[in-house]
């Protein structure tokens, strides 16, 4: 039977790429949005990957959704916490709205995401926990103390859900992007983009989201089952750790 994966923001960005490329390896996918009504009717037409509406950063939503699609698709066996925003500004400028937005849909968001599925996987002794972090989560980024710090939070909890879920067949890894070509880096101030960041990233482009996506489908994969607590970056040699 196929594995289910749920994917978080799974409709637009890096997001709809992971939901692709997961079907095309031949898993049940589920993909969530939070507004975009118009897009995730075009993703399902194209696709035929069901979409689901709920906002991460609120938790009964999350739990009910989350048992809608293991009532429709059986029992997640794969979840991807992807869902994020941005909101950018320097931190003299940034508001506690800013700061509290970002983390409640980033961070608490995988919290809401995962919590929900856990038990599942433990009585079933199988899982795959993957969140997409950021290179501003490892490196810092100016107007970012908000997304940074929940990027950063990212890899805590991979950390700690690893060493709890090992035993019972459950890793729980990140991936963390460098600049990828979606709607979100494309926000970015043409100048401050061109300028400041590509000039950044050796190898002279943005990555492609269909190059998460890899990463992606690789953790979810049986031959990943020793990787546990771990971090693959796909940053373009941008940054080290
Ligand atoms: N490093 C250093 N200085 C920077 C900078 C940077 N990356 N970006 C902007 N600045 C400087 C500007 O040059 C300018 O300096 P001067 O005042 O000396 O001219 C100053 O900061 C801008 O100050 P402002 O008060 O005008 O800033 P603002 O309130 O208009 O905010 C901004 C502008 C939000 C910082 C905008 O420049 C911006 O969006 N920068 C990019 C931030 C960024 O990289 N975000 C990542 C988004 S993609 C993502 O998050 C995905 C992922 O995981 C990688």
């Amino acid at each position: 039977m196929a594995r289910v994966a749920l994917v978080t923001g799974g409709s637009r960005g890096i997001g709809e790429a992971i939901s692709k490329r997961l079907k095309a390896d031949g898993y049940e996918v589920a993909a969530t949005y939070a507004g975009n009504d118009e897009a995730a009717a075009a993703f399902t037409k194209e696709t035929g990957i069901k979409t689901y509406k709920w906002n991460v950063a609120d938790y009964d939503a999350s739990k009910a959704g989350i048992e809608q699609v293991e009532a429709d698709l059986g029992p997640i066996d794969v979840v991807v916490a992807n869902a994020g925003i941005t909101r950018d500004a320097p931190f003299h400028k940034m508001t506690p709205q800013q700061w509290k937005e970002v983390i409640d849909t980033n961070l608490t968001g995988v919290f809401n995401t995962v919590h929900p599925v856990w038990p599942g996987m433990r009585e079933r002794k199988f899982g795959r926990v993957i969140v997409i972090s950021s290179i501003n989560g490892q490196k810092g980024q100016f107007a970012q103390v908000n997304y940074a710090a929940t990027k950063a939070g990212d890899l805590g909890i991979i950390k700690s859900l690893a060493q709890e879920g090992a035993r019972a067949g459950i890793t729980a890894n990140a991936v963390c992007p460098g600049y990828i070509g979606t709607e979100m880096v494309r926000a970015i101030p043409e100048k401050v983009l061109n300028e400041v960041i590509i000039p950044q990233i050796p190898a002279g482009r943005l990555g492609e989201p269909e190059e998460i996506a890899r990463c992606v489908a690789f953790l979810a994969s049986d031959d990943a089952g020793f990787i546990n607590g771990s971090t693959i970056s796909a940053n373009g040699a941008q940054f080290f750790v």
